[in-house]
């Protein structure tokens, strides 16, 4: 490893980049701005040092770094070479450019060469995949490979953990995201880039195609008392209907629980469920021909603006789990943590920081994994609603 304690955000000028990027200055780390276009970056540098100015930096400090200007370096995944001799005097990655299927592979083939700590705030469960089969080169070489600590899957593998000790014989798992508000551009795109893949549940340990309109995945959850007022009220609790859906969980939970069967969901509407087993695979088929992928991923990345400071200010999630084993005993929680953009900047900056801290081996690891099922219940603003 590196020993030089310096570590680069990439793609500091997206969307949740940004948001990593000023939780990290407000926690007094001064990390490398990184990224392929130049001019975004000398924005984003020039912005962010305005607001350090400004008092930005007004947090608690943890010290990690000294103050000073910012720096960025210009770096495209596209070189590797160039891209690996960046990474020469830094600890520690976090990657923020997605769809991480196209972003991932080469910037965990630059930290490993590179002997580099690399996380990401990943959902894909491709790019989980791959980062779990680099996991020999990874203990080999003393690197901690750690991707999706955003809200997919830091509070999911902490529920998922949990569960799993509250009930060891567990046989089966289900996690069900609720998060109410509007998705970025960049998430948008990685959903439509997603689609072709087909809908997935891990079975027997393996990661099966899954029929969306099989009867096993028509379910109710209970997500707990709603709030009684403010601007959650009637949003966020209750018994709601969900749909299954490819969370990266179904890569991380069966790595952090050894549990082999495991189906994601997120709150759907119950209109949209009855429609999905007829649209879904039209719009796979659809979103399936490149061309048009890649029109409407434009489109998209044009239209979506994410959520805006006060929605995320105020916007509450919450996670479902459900365990069962093959007596029929089960447990259930519900953790309830902020809005998914606020909880991944903050998530994201805490697992990093453990991550700069990390005196363990290398090797590819799960939050949970690697730092315990209790570390979400100790960041800011997570609450256990049920258990
Ligand atoms: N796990 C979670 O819970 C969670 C939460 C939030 C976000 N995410 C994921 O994080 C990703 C980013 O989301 P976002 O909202 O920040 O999107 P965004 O605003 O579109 O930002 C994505 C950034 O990635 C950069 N980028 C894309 N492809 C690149 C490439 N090949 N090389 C270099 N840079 C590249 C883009 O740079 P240019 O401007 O140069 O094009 C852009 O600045 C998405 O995949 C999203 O799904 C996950």
């Amino acid at each position: 490893m590196a020993s030089h304690p310096r570590w680069l955000l990439y793609a500091p000028y997206g969307f949740t980049g940004r948001l990593l990027a000023e939780e990290a200055l407000r926690r007094g780390h001064r990390p490398i701005l990184a990224g392929r276009d130049e001019a975004k970056l000398q924005r984003v540098v020039a912005e962010l040092e305005a607001g350090l100015e400004a008092g930005l930096d007004s947090a608690a400090s943890t010290g990690e770094e000294a103050r000073g200007s910012l720096s960025h370096r210009v770096l495209s995944l596209e070189d590797p070479e160039a891209l690996k001799a960046g990474l020469e005097d830094v600890s520690t990655v976090l990657h923020a450019a997605g769809p991480f299927v196209e972003t991932a592979r080469p910037m965990m083939e630059a930290c490993l060469d590179a002997g580099v700590h690399y996380l990401d705030i990943t959902g894909e469960v491709p790019v989980f995949e791959a980062a779990f089969a680099l996991d020999a080169r990874a203990r080999e070489r003393g690197v901690v490979l750690m991707p999706g600590v955003g809200m997919d899957v830091i509070p999911t593998d902490g529920v998922a953990a949990l569960l799993a000790r509250s009930l060891p014989s567990a046989a089966r798992l289900e996690l069900a995201l609720h998060s109410p508000g509007r998705p970025s551009a960049g998430t948008l795109q990685t959903v439509l880039e997603g689609v072709p893949g087909g809908l997935r549940v891990r079975r027997g340990g393996r990661l099966v195609q899954a029929n969306p309109g099989r009867r096993e995945f028509r379910r109710w959850v209970d997500l707990g008392p709603e709030p009684g007022s403010g601007p959650m009220a009637g949003r966020l609790g209750g018994r709601r209907s969900v749909a299954p859906y490819t969370w990266g969980d179904l890569a991380t939970a069966w790595r952090t629980t050894g549990i082999g069967d495991i189906t994601c969901y997120m709150s759907t509407p119950r209109w949209q469920v009855r429609l999905m087993p007829v649209v879904l695979p039209v719009v796979r088929r659809i979103l399936a021909i490149g061309p048009l992928r890649r029109y409407l991923r434009r489109r998209v990345a044009r239209g979506a603006e994410g959520p805006g400071p006060r929605r995320r200010q105020e916007g509450r999630t919450r996670v479902w789990g459900r365990v069962e084993d093959d007596q029929g005993r089960s447990a259930e929680m519900v953790l309830e943590f902020p809005e998914a953009y606020r909880f991944t900047a903050m998530g994201g900056i805490r697992a990093l920081e453990e991550v700069l801290a990390w005196e363990g081996g290398g090797g590819t690891l799960t939050p949970a994994g690697a730092f315990g099922g209790d570390w979400v219940l100790d960041l800011p603003e997570v609450e256990v609603i049920q258990a």
